[in-house]
């Protein structure tokens, strides 16, 4: 392979190629870092592509672009829309792959429901729109509000952009109910942005790389005149809060939409049991290059809404709904090199460097190799020939080397028995498939990582402090552990002299660092990064022990594996003594200990995320025992956590109320012995108030 020329010895016309070209890919590169977080790659080669530019543009300074990447500064494009808080969250979907997830899919709603034999489970299937989804507020018939996903719990505010849209009504006909939160999809069809591509390019500016992020670019620009001349469209599928009828089913639902005025997908179906939703998933798939827009999958929703009231949701995803995604691209390459990096938990991961590929639309050059295993299983060697795929936003995968065009030389790999970053031995433990650097605290890759996820979207999500703004500062010492970053306003002259940096944009990293000094008990929890405690379990721990100082005396108690403590640590559902030990693990390291203590000084813990405000039961916890008639027992246990109870597997001083179905056994006894409050389904039914 040829390496690019040589800045010094490019032509005028080369040169203003060769920016034209840099632009677009450095803005790509931004768009996955920033508005995705989801890098393609090195930070090196990221930087080596900024100083190319630079290189280049001190040469031929007449030939600098308006869109340049040396005049923009490297944050999120979002500055300037004003926030939106979502009245009902906007969520996001699990996945299906194949059919068998599709019929798992639908025993699970059956099991969770406790349906009979006979009774059928009708689906709503809908194409899955590649677009971004944003939500449609109306009142007493008018359009009020709109504003983007975000987080899903925090969006934008684009209502000014959202209104230039054809599709989007400004008056609701019809019978409408007197407030509306519509949900749907903002997109743009594939001949129309082949044709905004084409303007572009002939009027010098950086083509977008697919018609998401054409679709996502054109709505959130702060001159919505802008918006208004490209060719956005929108169909409506989902719901939000609403005060009225909607309808008692979402089929029902989607006819409403189109009487109100909106615009539904008409390939929408009913479908009545899993075999015929698995055919339209193959008929949808077959016209899906037909179409005149980009699809990603097949939603199915359950039809019925007071059957996706009780399945609620699980995290961030309904229970009721899901998403089956079509199979991924591939495509062949050259895999030139294997490199090993290490995570926040000193797990060592080879990743694949590639020789550029466009792999369904994107250009991949690394991929993920797993683990060790992973290598000796696929007989992957560098130099060899490998296909590589990519699915959605996942990382793209290594699926298979192509051995007849092995080159003679290429050697099996061999997997260090050393971190590469700081030298330590890396071992595997028994039964484990990954290999972990010993390193711990001396080992800069682990503390970066760590740092790079208390900072990250679920964490802390402190907008501007991307994972290169950590390393950086991290380098240079600004920032050693969690805590000083509540302390970099101190060091607000050196950040202010670091190129590329404007007065502005040190001030609004402040701004949003402060802005996360309160933090709820739970996105603490998680943002330690303790293993294995993801975000689910660290709502687990924040609903038992509710505040920092209960939490850590009762880890300091349960190291003795025969007290109470440990007992009601593993007592939580869903805790079990692999992830409790990992959790003790962390609090008897010294430092972890001074980690946490840093930041209680600094922060402002707020109680965990209420789920429903106030509830009779909220922080209560509850036993559930014997056959319960009216449920099944995920419903009962779902339901009671949703109103803010904690659900415990067995029964101690601490439990509130047991409540027992028929067949109760020792559970019941030992509630009488310890004199804890007995109820029946029905007792219970009244209290929760259903
Ligand atoms: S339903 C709770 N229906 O897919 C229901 N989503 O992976 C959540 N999407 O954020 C969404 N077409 O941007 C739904 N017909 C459809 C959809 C759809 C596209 C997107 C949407 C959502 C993402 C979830």
């Amino acid at each position: 392979m040829t390496g690019p020329k040589d800045t010094g010895a490019l032509t005028r016309a080369e040169a203003e190629a060769e920016l034209a070209r840099l632009a677009r890919e450095i803005s790509y590169h931004d768009e996955r870092y920033h508005g995705r977080d989801a890098p393609e790659v090195t930070d090196a080669e990221y930087d080596a592509l900024r100083h190319r530019n630079d290189a280049i543009e001190a040469r031929f300074p007449d030939l600098v672009r308006d869109d340049s990447p040396s005049r923009r500064v490297g944050a999120a494009p979002s500055a300037g829309f004003a926030k939106v808080t979502h009245a009902a969250p906007m969520l996001s979907l699990g996945n299906a792959f194949d059919a068998e997830d599709v019929v798992d899919f639908y025993a699970r709603v059956r099991r969770f429901l406790g349906l009979g034999a006979d009774e059928a489970v009708e689906v709503v299937a809908e194409p899955k729109i590649d677009g971004l989804s944003i939500s449609l507020r109306y009142e007493e018939g008018a359009f009020v509000l709109g504003a983007t996903r975000g987080d899903g719990t925090v969006g934008e505010n684009v209502t000014r952009n959202l209104r230039t849209m054809g599709d989007v009504p400004d008056r609701l006909t019809g019978d409408a109910p007197s407030v509306l939160e519509v949900r749907g999809e903002v997109y743009m069809g594939k001949a129309d942005f082949l044709a905004l591509n084409r303007g572009r390019e002939e009027s010098g500016e950086p083509p977008f790389a697919n018609p998401r992020n054409a679709a996502a670019g054109s709505l959130r620009q702060l001159d919505p005149s802008i918006t208004a001349a490209r060719p956005l469209r929108l169909l409506a599928y989902g719901l939000g809060e609403f005060d009225g009828a909607v309808g008692d089913t979402h089929w029902e639902y989607l006819r409403n939409l189109r009487a109100w005025g909106f615009t539904v997908n008409p390939a929408a179906e009913l479908c009545r049991s899993p075999e015929e939703t698995i055919d339209l998933y193959r008929r949808i798939s077959e016209a899906r290059a037909d179409l005149d827009h980009d699809i990603d999958g097949v939603v199915y929703k359950v039809n019925r809404f007071d059957w996706q009231r009780r399945l609620g949701n699980v995290s961030r995803a309904p229970r009721w709904a899901i998403a089956h995604k079509f199979p991924a691209e591939r495509a062949e390459t050259v895999l030139e090199s294997i490199s090993i990096q290490v995570g926040r938990t000193g797990a060592l991961t080879p990743v694949a460097n590639l020789r550029p590929v466009t792999v369904g639309g994107v250009v991949v050059s690394r991929a993920t190799l797993h683990n060790e295993d992973e290598i000796a299983r696929k007989e992957v060697r560098e130099g060899d020939t490998v296909v590589v795929q990519r699915a959605g936003d996942v990382i793209p995968q290594v699926v298979l080397v192509v051995e007849s065009k092995r080159p003679p030389s290429a050697q099996p790999f061999e997997f260090p028995d050393n971190c590469p970053q700081c030298g330590s031995l890396a071992l595997r433990e028994e039964g484990e498939a990954v290999r972990r650097c010993t390193g711990g605290l001396i080992c800069p890759a682990q503390a970066v990582e760590r740092l790079k996820h208390f900072v990250s979207r679920d964490a802390f999500d402190i907008e501007g402090l991307g994972t290169r703004h950590i390393e950086a500062f991290w380098r240079e010492g600004l920032i050693a552990r969690p805590g000083d970053i509540f302390r970099l306003r101190d060091h607000g002259a050196a950040l202010a002299e670091r190129e590329g940096w404007a007065e502005r944009s040190v001030a609004n990293l402040f701004a949003a660092i402060e802005e996360r000094r309160t933090v709820p008990f739970e996105r603490l929890i998680y943002a330690l990064g303790i293993r294995q405690v993801g975000q689910a379990t660290a709502r687990l721990i924040a609903r038992q022990y509710g505040t920092l100082p209960d939490w850590r005396e009762a880890m300091a108690a349960a190291q003795d594996r025969e007290g109470e403590s440990w007992r009601e640590l593993t007592d939580i559902d869903g805790i079990g003594p692999s992830v409790a030990a990992d959790i003790l693990d962390f609090f008897r390291e010294p430092h972890n200990l001074e980690v946490v203590a840093d930041l209680e000084a600094q922060l402002e813990i707020s109680a965990p995320e209420a789920v429903a405000a106030e509830s009779a039961v909220s922080g209560k916890t509850v036993v559930f025992t014997g056959t319960l008639e009216t449920m099944t027992r995920a419903e009962a246990k779902a339901t009671a956590e949703s109103l803010g109870a904690k659900v415990a597997g067995s029964v101690s001083r601490k439990t509130d109320y047991v409540v027992v179905g028929s067949d109760a056994g020792s559970k019941a006894r030992k509630a009488e012995e310890l004199d804890v409050e007995i109820l029946t389904e029905r007792d219970w039914g009244a209290l929760i108030g259903r």
